[in-house]
């Protein structure tokens, strides 16, 4: 593994790019960290594109912990009707109660309490916690591990849990020169929009400090050691018909 030379040059150029460039997304008007709770539940395993509809109706529906802790379930389950896996919108729901509760319905701004929020894993509860509140919490899923493989040359397989720490380490050591919301979203920017599966190096604006681009191997990066069998999993459906409604 390389290490950035200058991790805070490479901080300020993302984040600068970022600024200049970065997508009009309904969730970035805000810093209201239950807005962005709810936006990044949404969009675990969910197309931006997908969710911002879904983000607009949820939050004009329930635009405070309060309200949406006081709805029946299904009035949640019926706004994400589409959206897929609905487990998410119980969680939602769930850690709406919880938040009322236990944190007098404030949300709550300390890493540890909102990692037991339900439905909120390691990453979400650090994109939360650097977007929302502005702490240099380094979020990395796999868009990120996928830039961070790239930059550093990183040979290791990275769908390994020790080898995500590894790199959350990394990106601790960068997010420290710049704010840190700026930051996360910037990393998530870049890996949503340049350093895809079919990266555009010529457009990116830290190609400078990249060494897979160097050395010309982008496309080795990331390393996964073996694919993983795909699971298959089967489902019973039943169809409701009513006649009268089309
Ligand atoms: N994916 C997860 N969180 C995101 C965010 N805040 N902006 C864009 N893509 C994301």
């Amino acid at each position: 593994m390389k290490t950035i030379k200058n991790k805070e040059k490479f901080a300020n150029e993302l984040s600068d790019w970022y600024r200049l460039n970065k997508r009009d997304l309904p969730f970035r008007k805000t810093c209201d960290p239950y807005k962005i709770f709810i936006s990044e539940l949404m969009l675990q395993q969910t197309q931006v594109d997908t969710v911002i509809p879904y983000y607009e109706r949820f939050i004009k529906m329930f635009p405070t912990i309060q309200s949406l802790a006081d709805a029946p379930v299904e009035k949640v389950l019926k706004l994400w009707e589409g959206l897929g896996y609905y487990r998410r919108a119980r969680y939602i729901h769930e850690t709406a109660q919880m938040i009322v509760q236990d944190f007098d319905g404030v949300f709550p701004g300390a890493l540890k309490d909102i990692e037991t929020l339900k439905g909120v894993g390691r990453y979400t509860a650090r994109a939360i916690d650097s977007i929302a509140y502005d702490h240099p919490s380094p979020a990395v899923d796999g868009n990120v591990m996928r830039v961070m493989s790239r930059i550093m040359l990183y040979d290791k397989d990275i769908s390994k849990t020790k080898h995500m720490r590894e790199v959350e380490n990394e990106v601790a050591k960068l997010i420290v020169y710049e704010i840190p919301s700026d930051f996360t979203q910037a990393m998530m920017e870049l890996g949503a929009m340049i350093c895809t599966k079919n990266p555009t190096c010529e457009t990116c604006p830290v190609s400078a400090h990249c060494f897979a681009y160097k050395q010309n191997k982008q496309l080795d990066y990331p390393k996964k050691s073996k694919l993983k069998e795909k699971k298959h999993e089967h489902y019973f459906v039943f169809i409701l018909r009513n006649n009268h409604k089309v």
